[in-house]
């Protein structure tokens, strides 16, 4: 029998069963890492799965099935692209286009803190301005067939909680159906620690769906944060790169199918099974980046994805080495297959707070 955690409220009008998804990350989670996470989902279990985020303003004028960030696979499904904007017209088209595409909801970012994003006044500075940013989900849900979603900041401590609140119940009121909170101040960026206590206060003030984001580096910490807060989600990013068989342990822990092709063997869980596993998804994200996106751009996001996702390597730091030196994708491969020849173990924690 499944055991029930999370999902509390329905996510995608019910058809989301499954409490764990990706985080939207830029240069990270395009349809390489997806496919690649993908395949460790349990084969009975449905959840959402994020874009890069994409500029409104650039998203009606490109061609989405050649442009890198939105390359999809056909099978993809629950596939819910983050925009970046704050104005109605680029925001009616780039949505039209992205449901067109396949977009089972649209998530607008306001949690970007990057100075390109202050400066147009989207992003995180939308948090700055409670108003208008109800306006911007007002004007997307307007011109939107599907679900809108937006995946927030923290506004500051758990003393300042009654603001985001606030903030908050302005979105649900223009008809956000879910938020995503990753409890980080603007400031904070990507360290220090996310303040939970903010999830579990916002989910039990509101009637609508919380997603929890922030510090779940192991599947017991996404089942701690789906406990502790109450939220109906947990969502991962650095870790679930990473470990993308996450998917499967937590599958396992709450009564799902294995995944595809996995039905007689166990999800990784010993520090040398986590290692080897790395292993085996770096080769297959090599393959897929090859694939997708050719020898060079191939080649910079196999990069980018090994210095974000070798921390937890004891030898992480030589992993990069291999994939930096390498002058194309089968000398890569050839590297990360001898540098996985022998046992590497994989570390629960690693300090992401600096
Ligand atoms: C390389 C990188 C790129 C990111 N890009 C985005 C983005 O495009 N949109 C977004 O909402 N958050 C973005 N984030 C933030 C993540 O979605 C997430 O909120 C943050 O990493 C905390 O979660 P984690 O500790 O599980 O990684 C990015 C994070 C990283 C590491």
């Amino acid at each position: 029998m499944k055991k029930k955690l999370g999902l509390h409220r329905p996510i995608l009008n019910g058809k989301v069963n499954f409490p764990l998804c990706l985080a939207p990350m830029v240069g990270l989670t395009h349809v390489a890492l997806r496919e690649v996470v993908r395949e460790y989902l349990p084969q009975d279990a449905y959840t959402i799965w994020p874009t890069e985020m994409l500029n409104s303003r650039r998203v009606p004028d490109e061609n989405l099935e050649k442009t890198p960030e939105t390359l999809r696979a056909p099978h993809e499904t629950g596939l819910v692209p983050q925009i970046l904007g704050n104005e109605e017209e680029p925001i009616a088209k780039s949505v039209k286009r992205l449901i067109e595409w396949g977009a089972e909801a649209i998530d607008i970012n306001m949690g970007c803190p990057v100075q390109k994003a202050l400066k147009h006044n989207y992003g995180v500075a939308l948090m700055g301005d409670p108003a208008y940013a109800a306006e911007v989900v007002r004007m997307t849900v307007k011109n939107s067939t599907v679900p809108v979603s937006v995946k927030l900041r923290a506004v500051g401590s758990t003393k300042e909680f009654d603001e985001l609140l606030t903030f908050v119940s302005g979105l649900r009121n223009s008809g956000a159906a879910w938020v995503c909170l990753h409890p980080r101040t603007a400031a904070q960026k990507r360290r220090g620690w996310a303040d939970w206590e903010q999830i579990k206060q916002l989910h039990s003030a509101v009637d609508f769906p919380v997603i929890g984001n922030g510090d779940v580096q192991t599947v017991e910490d996404a089942v701690n944060m789906l406990t502790e807060t109450g939220c109906d989600m947990a969502m991962a990013g650095r870790a679930l790169a990473a470990r993308p068989w996450m998917m499967w342990q937590l599958g396992e822990d709450l009564g799902f199918a294995a995944p595809v092709g996995k039905e007689n063997l166990k999800a990784p869980r010993t520090p040398e099974e986590e290692g080897a596993e790395y292993g085996h998804c770096l080769l297959k994200l090599i393959q897929l980046c090859r694939q997708y996106f050719g020898e060079d751009l191939g080649m910079r996001k196999v990069r980018f994805y090994v210095r974000t996702t070798s921390v937890w390597l004891p030898f992480g730091n030589a992993l990069t080495g291999v994939c930096a030196k390498a002058k194309n994708m089968d000398e890569m491969n050839e590297g990360v297959m001898k540098f996985f020849s022998v046992p590497h173990e994989m570390s629960a924690r690693t300090d992401l707070r600096q």
